[in-house]
């Protein structure tokens, strides 16, 4: 073990993040009453648990469940998605190994999950597959590797990673995404109404009238559709997929070709969990003084290089907005730096969606550290008892 290092933006701010955490664990039922059980039960004494996933309030009530049950915890998250008041709370008050800005880039990110996997985890929780990427790839962290009892994966974009981009499965990953709680609830109903925020908040314009674009109509992908045209947007809905597109149109939606859609619309979002969503020609056919942001879990779903390639001059117009003017005299706006707008630019998912979703992962944890010699090596869902048990308790909470 190591000793007890953290790298945070400022350790002063912690009183605030604890602030911020009372809210949220008050409208958390199911993970206080997870968090009693593990104060009983005990699953990860003796554990340690090496996390990347947004260092936020709703994250940081889990990681109190967490640490209830006995675990020593090592925690990242993504480029832009920190809060920094509470990571300085977890270091400060939760004896929490924190390494997390909301300023990193995207370096300084691969620079923490490798700290994170310093620290010689027994059980990981992965958030994109970038803590998998670095155990299962290359001999650098192979004693850390050969430590790793089991895994979880929050998120689509990781359970594509992990399935076809990584071999050597060298201990169960549980990808918490294949759950139908968490691609229903959280997915559709949180993603939806979040991301719609995210771009309330930054931009602060009115939804209602404007044209907007899905290009992605997934879990996620619907739900931003249904949250914008509750507000009475125009959607239309672009995706690869024909039978989706069909699905889009049945739905109400009107559905074209993405050249056509970036034209004409007021809003555009990526949320198709692959890259290169919106290559560099396609940003050049977007309409003069259009939003453009990303829900997908990487900002590579934008060319991002390509638009400052394309820019004659970029400047930051609010916190979350950039301005980017092109050679070809149109200006684009960017959200949120390209990263997840819901949480760049707003608190992301709503704490009851996020109640539901961290619960599926705590029990998944726990089943991990009780079963992890008799589960398979390599990515599995959610078993199904710990899927049903989170629905029961989510309805005995909201009803
Ligand atoms: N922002 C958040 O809080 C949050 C939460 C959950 C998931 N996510 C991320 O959102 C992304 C989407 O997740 P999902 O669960 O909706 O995935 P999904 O697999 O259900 O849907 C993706 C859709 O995108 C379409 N698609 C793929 N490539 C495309 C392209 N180039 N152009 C147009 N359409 C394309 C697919 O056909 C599919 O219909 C993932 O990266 C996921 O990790 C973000």
């Amino acid at each position: 073990m190591t000793d007890f290092s953290y790298e945070i933006e400022d350790i002063g701010l912690a009183q605030q993040g604890l602030e911020r955490m009372n809210w949220v664990r008050e409208r958390m039922p199911i993970l206080r009453q997870i968090k009693t059980d593990f104060a009983k039960t005990r699953p990860f004494a003796g554990l340690r648990i090496g996390i990347c996933l947004h260092v936020e309030a709703k994250t940081g009530i889990w990681l109190e469940a967490l640490t209830s049950g006995g675990a020593a915890i090592a925690i990242t998250g993504s480029p832009g998605t920190t809060q920094d008041e509470v990571a300085a709370a977890l270091v400060a008050e939760r004896g929490i190994q924190v390494f997390a800005k909301k300023s990193e880039t995207f370096n300084q990110h691969l620079d923490y999950v490798a700290r994170v996997l310093s620290t010689e985890p027994d059980l990981i929780v992965d958030n994109g597959a970038d803590i998998h990427a670095l155990a299962l790839t290359g001999p650098t962290f192979s004693r850390a590797k050969s430590r790793i009892i089991g895994a979880t994966e929050e998120t689509t974009s990781g359970g594509f990673r992990i399935r076809e981009n990584l071999a050597d499965h060298a201990f169960p990953t549980i990808i918490i995404n294949d759950s139908r709680a968490k691609r229903i609830i959280e997915n559709r109903y949180g993603v939806g109404q979040s991301v719609v925020d995210g771009i309330m908040r930054c931009s602060n314009l009115l939804i209602g009238g404007k044209r907007a674009t899905v290009i992605g109509y997934g879990y996620c992908g619907q739900g931003i559709a249904r949250a914008l045209r509750g507000l009475g947007a125009r959607v239309t809905i672009v995706d690869i997929d024909p039978l989706t597109r069909l699905e889009a149109h049945t739905e109400g939606y009107h559905t074209t070709e993405l050249e056509e859609a970036l034209s004409t619309s007021d809003i555009v979002i990526t949320v198709t969990g692959r890259p290169g969503a919106l290559k560099r020609d396609h940003l050049t056919l977007i309409k003069d003084g259009a939003l453009v942001c990303n829900a997908g879990h990487f900002e590579t779903e934008i060319d991002l290089p390509g638009l400052r390639d394309l820019a004659a001059e970029s400047n930051r117009i609010m916190p979350d907005v950039r301005q980017f003017k092109l050679n070809n005299g149109k200006t684009l706006y960017l959200l949120g730096k390209g990263n997840m707008v819901n949480l760049t630019a707003g608190d992301g998912n709503p704490i009851e969606v996020m109640d539901l979703g961290l619960a599926l992962q705590s029990l998944s944890l726990a089943c991990l550290a009780g079963n992890s010699q008799s589960l398979p090596a390599g990515p599995q869902a959610t078993p199904r008892e710990i899927e049903n048990e989170v629905a029961v308790r989510t309805l005995q909470a909201w009803t």
